[in-house]
């Protein structure tokens, strides 16, 4: 036998027995997503490298350690290492806002996509190379309403799929304005403390001395005496950030401050967020994030423009869905088509004719015995078998209940109201 050849590490396939419940956490996103307002919109799967390097900032994991480098096969060097893989979507976004001059079109905008995205990290629980999120970005709204109302969908989202104690964390990092502050007074704290940083601490306090801050390996005591964001916000951040915290208290969102929430990538202004489980706030159990990002148009050329969104990762809370024991939404009713002899064509009529009424249907298209066609119906899951046989003829066939095992004969046209009641 030929050797078998596995899925690349930090991906996963989903088997049929895993869908259903991603079914579910994307439809919900996709009807939160009309809810509230949102339109769909579709981006490349790669995209520049210089988007992602001036977007999301060269320091930050995604850029400097993550990238998903795509080459063509052909074509100079130069050409072939100039894509990535998306790490996120909100960077491409603002490409495709700028490039099609969304601006001039009646605002705020809100755009949504579902996708995958591609970061080479080290693959752990939690933790893929392609993985899923559900991303929403409203882009033209300076807040701060818009900001509690996006922490409030998120809650829902959650809410609605059944899990519970989610919580947020919230912070704001300040803008153009006031970071430069608190930016030197991070350098001067951990420059302090130089000798208890993890190599990796040191040279982001070089170049990107929020990022400290989220260093899994900081010393806690550390952590909790490093000088807080908010208390260097300027009057018009810390103004914005004390309306959007009284709107999550108004609207009685369950949420702490966070003073650690710095995010990773650069592009973030003002208010920052995530979603966890209660109790599982480790780095990796994050369910979602985001941010407000009021730079980023204008960085990327556009004009001056504020944006907000999130990204909630579907794998993780799939994960989350499984750990509470979450309950599906029952399935819709699934039905062999099963008959005598060669009657071939007929189930595959009437099979037919029951697709026409919504109905999942799967005829058996063998010649095997009646019994062996129901024991395969029932080993497939089904829940109820069409018998074809000579009542046919007056447009009537056998239907049994394969649950309960109680037969009756009906009408083909009866038969989706009998399932289905
Ligand atoms: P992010 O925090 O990097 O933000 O990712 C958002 C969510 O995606 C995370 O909270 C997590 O659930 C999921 N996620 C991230 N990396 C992985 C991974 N390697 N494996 C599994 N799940 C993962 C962003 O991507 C921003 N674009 C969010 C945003 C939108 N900010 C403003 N607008």
């Amino acid at each position: 036998m030929a050797r078998t050849i596995a899925a690349p590490r930090g991906t996963r396939d989903l088997l049929p027995e895993e869908t259903p419940a991603w079914d579910r956490a994307e439809s919900l996103a996709r009807e939160l997503s009309r809810r509230y307002g949102f339109e769909r919109i579709e981006i490349p799967l790669f995209e520049r490298v210089v988007l992602f390097a001036r977007g999301l900032g060269e320091s930050s994991d995604a850029v400097e350690k993550e990238m998903f480098r795509v080459s063509g096969a052909t074509g100079s060097e130069e050409e072939r290492a100039e894509w990535a893989l998306r790490p996120e979507p909100t960077a491409g976004l603002v490409r495709a806002f700028i490039e099609h001059g969304m601006h001039v079109r009646p605002g705020p905008l809100r755009l949504t996509l579902i996708g995958p995205m591609f970061r080479y990290d080290r693959p752990q629980a939690g933790r893929y190379r392609q993985f899923t999120q559900w991303d929403v970005e409203v882009i033209g709204d300076p807040g701060p309403a818009v900001d509690a109302e996006l922490v409030e969908l998120a809650h829902r989202f959650y809410a609605e799929l059944g899990l519970t104690d989610v919580v947020a964390h919230v912070n704001s990092i300040g803008d153009a304005a006031c970071r430069p502050a608190y930016r030197a007074a991070l350098v001067e704290y951990f420059g302090r403390h130089v000798d208890r940083l993890t190599e990796d601490s040191r040279r982001r306090l070089a170049v990107n001395p929020l990022r400290v801050l989220d260093d899994k390996q900081l010393v806690p005591e550390l952590a909790d005496s490093a000088p807080k964001s908010v208390d260097y916000l300027c009057d018009a951040c810390r103004a914005h950030f004390r309306a959007v915290l009284d709107l999550l208290d108004a609207l009685a969102l369950r949420h702490i401050v966070d003073h650690r929430l710095v995010r990773g990538l650069d592009y973030y202004t003002r208010t920052t967020f995530e979603f966890f489980v209660a109790g599982h706030e480790g780095q990796q159990d994050a369910l979602g994030g985001g941010g407000r990002y009021d730079g980023l148009v204008e960085l990327l050329g556009g004009r001056p423009t504020p944006g907000i969104g999130f990204g909630i990762g579907l794998d993780r809370t799939v994960r989350a869905m499984e750990a509470q024991g979450v309950e599906l939404p029952p399935q819709p009713a699934s039905l062999a088509v099963v008959g005598v002899g060669d009657d071939v064509a007929d189930r595959l009529l009437v099979a037919s004719r029951l697709r026409d009424r919504r109905l999942s249907v799967r005829p058996d298209g063998t010649t095997r015995k009646l019994g062996k066609q129901l024991e395969a119906a029932a080993k497939l899951g089904a829940t109820w078998a069409v018998i074809v046989g000579d009542e046919l003829a007056q447009d009537r066939v056998g239907l049994k209940d394969l649950v309960t095992g109680e037969q009756v004969t009906v009408g083909v046209d009866e038969v989706a109201a009998r399932v289905s009641g």
